[in-house]
């Protein structure tokens, strides 16, 4: 199978030969796997390329790519897309060229592809794997708080290792990555291609790795920017989960509650009823629209038909009622302790505690999963 390993490099002159020749000394062993290394370049000053091509006059199956300096996740993105177009591979794997990940691992990689993985990730954090012995106690608590951030922000806790970047994947996953991630040019790439792969519905497999400080040169990474990239990151792809997911359609459904509630006050009122009774029509039918629109648009995954949904628009009705009470209760509470005046201030208060009243009864018991 055509396999391609990648290799970023930015001066990284005094690894490279080093991690190419281990490579193919572990490949030896890797049965069935044509390879082709592909060194992406950001025109490093300290003459990697320069390295490289004299390597490749004896190793046909290295290809250097050169291009400007844009960061890891674009010259990840530029050699995916070369490996895809012009290599036609088939599994890709990625890693770092500072020696910092063990070619040892590679048959580690290819064997969990192979057994069915559309996507694996080397795992710092899981029996097996390791983070370096010397690295002081701030680095190590660092690193691991970081993951967990990550892990626990995004909210996949069974992917252990979020932001290394020694991982193999198919080339259906490789294809995926070339429509959305062009915007992550930086080592959050790292993250969002996991993440994004993961809601694709990748199968994931965890490969234990040992990482090693690298022994030449030095890291590129730019920490303020990379943890602004990253929390940038969790907190747009939640804030976009809660707004188009059932939560943001609570929102639009009650607003149009709303509009039919007002709308049906003002008509009564318009033909000499009292407001009273207009209202309290505004708001039955307010409460029919909220039902259906919730049960067959909100929740229509988990919609309630014939006799249940009778009963269910009942219980739909008290716990509006509900809603009504908590707003009242704010209301009158904040007229009593501050002053009429301040009303309005309640008003709000009492609006929002029964929108989540509102919504944890409808997520949690009208329409529980
Ligand atoms: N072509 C190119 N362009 N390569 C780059 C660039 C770039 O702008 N920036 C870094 N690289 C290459 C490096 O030459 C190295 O081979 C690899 O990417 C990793 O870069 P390091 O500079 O060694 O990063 P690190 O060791 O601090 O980062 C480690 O942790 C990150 C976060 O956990 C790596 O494991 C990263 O992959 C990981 O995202
Ligand atoms: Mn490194």
């Amino acid at each position: 199978m055509n396999t391609v390993v990648i290799l970023p490099t930015y001066n990284e002159r005094e690894n490279i030969k080093t991690l190419l020749d281990s490579i193919f000394d572990v490949w030896v062993n890797i049965r069935g796997h044509s390879l082709t290394i592909l060194v992406v370049d950001d025109k490093s000053p300290d003459g990697t390329s320069e390295v490289v091509k004299q390597y490749r006059s004896k190793h046909p199956n290295v290809i250097l790519l050169t291009k400007e300096k844009e960061g890891l996740g674009s010259a990840l993105l530029y050699a995916i897309a070369y490996a895809l177009d012009v290599l036609h591979a088939k599994i890709i794997v990625q890693m770092d060229a500072d020696l910092s990940h063990d070619p040892v691992s590679l048959p580690h990689f290819i064997k969990a592809i192979n057994s069915g993985a559309d996507f694996a990730v080397g795992s710092r954090y899981i029996e097996g794997g390791s983070i370096p012995d010397n690295w002081g106690w701030h680095r190590k608590l660092f690193s691991i708080v970081g993951n967990g951030i990550v892990r626990f922000g995004l909210g996949y806790t069974n992917v252990h290792d979020w932001t290394g970047g020694y991982r193999a994947y198919t080339e259906k996953i490789a294809r995926y990555s070339r429509s959305d991630l062009s915007q992550y040019q930086g080592y959050v790439f790292q993250i969002a291609y996991l993440h994004k792969s993961i809601l694709r519905g990748a199968k994931i497999t965890e490969v234990p790795i040992r990482f090693t400080d690298r022994k030449f040169g030095h890291s590129k990474i730019a920490p303020s920017q990379y943890i602004r990239d990253v929390l940038g990151y969790i907190t747009r792809q939640r804030f976009t989960q809660i707004v188009t997911g059932s939560f943001g359609k609570f929102l639009v459904v009650g607003s149009i509650g709303f509009i039919i509630n007002t709308a049906m006050l003002e008509v009564f009122v318009h033909f000499g009823f009292h407001p009273v009774i207009g209202s309290s029509f505004g708001a039955e039918f307010a409460i029919i629209s909220n039902f259906i629109l919730n049960n067959s648009w909100t929740f229509g995954s988990r919609k309630v038909r014939g006799f249940d949904a009778i009963r269910k628009f009942l219980q739909f009705n008290a716990t509006s009622f509900g809603a009504v009470l908590i707003q009242s209760g704010a209301v009158a509470t904040g007229s009593m302790v501050f002053g009429v005046s301040f009303y309005r201030w309640f008003y709000l208060i009492g609006v929002g505690i029964g929108l989540l009243w509102n919504y944890t009864m409808y997520s949690k018991v009208i329409w529980k999963k």
